[in-house]
């Protein structure tokens, strides 16, 4: 729970005024209670299905947050060799974990053949050639989804939508049934699921549904061709609260789901990313200097677009709340800007806060592509990072020192 207790914000019961003492700022902080009870609405609501909840790293990927989801049960959507070793590092079995991605490189697959996989998402024809070849050269069989892309809109920001034809992912939907054919004559692949995943951040699921009913259909053809499959994956997608946006309600979408499933033997898996930890945290940012102008008002915090760069990126919104609410502070419209070097560089424009000089805020609705997206622009260190357990903070990410920004460059300075 983030909420006001005697006028200040707090995790769960922690002041954020004394985390920032404590780790200083800038600083992701997360709830554990709210990364167990995201989990555990999807868990009941699909509870009839008994689905694998494959956690898609990229939207979080610290270690702590993946092993407290590894412990509650989840599987993985990972998109790297990199996030397999996160992964693995956070104790996952590699059998939970499901592969996506565009892009695989020769490395990666053996990486993930050895490691055991649930599953290799595929995404194209050439793929699937690329995957026999390494699983023939390791002598194992590789297990396969293929990645359909059913051409539904699914009504989101551009750069977020992926199941139209004109993106880059997936097989396209008319030539799904031959790229299954192409991959069941394959000596070293196992065909065994399909995927899709049409988008982030939907706050309808209509199109989620006629994207499953559309593979459903493909999973009736190619039964009919002796293709049979073991599991859909429906992938990631269910939106947040950011402003005020109504979510979908997961019990009504896991009960559509259910309606389509009952009476197929088929295993159901999903990715979700966001829904699972975005409002589990927030960024805990001061502000450095307020900017008082004759035409706008500024806020320049120690927070920047390195360390959130939703808002620069999609013109995203957060909300952006003062941690104390104090008396007496008058209120003023500014925007909330960091300290690099771009007019980009912003986590709000036109707020109304009251706020002076030298307080802390939190920017809201952070804990899903916050810190993964984070840079070191402007050789800033990436942020630290917190988890609040019961009451206790724990430090998951040390903030960079200057040392480790500078290591892999300082010992190649010419002599
Ligand atoms: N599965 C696949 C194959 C994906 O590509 C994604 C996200 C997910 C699952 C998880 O989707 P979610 O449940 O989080 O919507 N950086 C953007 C979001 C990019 C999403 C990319 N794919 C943002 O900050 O809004």
């Amino acid at each position: 729970m983030i909420d006001y207790q005697n006028q200040t914000l707090a995790v769960d019961g922690v002041p954020l005024t004394k985390i920032a003492a404590e780790f200083g700022t800038p600083c992701y902080v997360y709830s554990e209670a709210a990364l167990t009870a995201a989990f555990e609405d999807y868990r009941a609501s699909f509870a009839s299905l008994d689905p694998l909840i494959c956690f898609a790293v990229k939207a979080n990927s610290n270690l702590s947050i993946l092993q407290h989801f590894a412990r509650l049960g989840a599987g993985f959507d990972i998109v790297s060799g990199g996030e397999l070793a996160r992964v693995l590092a956070a104790g996952s079995p590699a059998d939970k974990v499901v592969f996506s991605g565009v892009g695989k490189s020769e490395a990666e697959m053996e990486m993930a053949l050895n490691a055991g996989i649930h599953c290799f998402n595929v995404e194209s024809v050439n793929e699937l050639a690329r995957l026999d070849a390494v699983a023939g050269r390791l002598n194992k069989v590789a297990p396969v989804s293929l990645r359909v892309n059913p051409d539904v809109d699914a009504k989101t920001h551009p750069y977020i939508s992926t199941g139209l034809k004109d993106n880059k992912f997936g097989i396209a939907f008319d030539q799904a049934r031959a790229t299954y054919h192409a991959a069941a004559s394959l000596a070293h692949l196992k065909v065994v699921g399909i995927d899709c995943h049409i988008g982030s951040q939907l706050t309808d699921v209509t199109p989620l549904i006629d994207a499953l009913d559309r593979l459903l259909a493909l999973i009736d053809e190619l039964a009919s061709d002796g293709i049979v499959l073991e599991h859909v994956d429906i992938g990631g997608g269910l939106g947040i609260r950011y402003t005020d946006e109504t979510p979908p309600d997961i019990a009504a979408y896991a009960e559509k789901v259910a309606e389509r499933l009952a009476g197929r033997k088929l295993k159901l898996v999903m990715e979700p990313g966001r829904s699972l930890v975005g409002n589990a945290g927030v960024l805990l940012t001061r502000i450095e200097y307020l900017k008082l102008g004759d035409e706008k008002h500024f806020a320049v915090v120690d927070a920047a677009m390195n360390d959130l760069m939703r808002p620069s990126l999609y013109d995203a919104y957060h909300g952006i709340v003062p941690v104390e609410k104090k008396a007496g502070v008058a209120t003023m419209t500014v925007d909330v800007v960091g300290p690099i070097c771009e007019s980009s560089d912003f986590l709000g424009k036109n707020r109304d806060l009251a706020i002076e000089q030298g307080d802390l805020l939190a920017v809201l609705s952070a804990g899903a592509y916050g810190s993964t997206m984070s840079s070191n622009y402007n050789t800033r260190s990436r942020a630290a990072e917190v988890l609040v357990e019961n009451g206790q903070t724990r430090l998951i990410r040390r903030r960079e020192t200057l040392d480790e920004l500078l290591v892999n460059e300082r010992e190649l300075l010419a002599k």
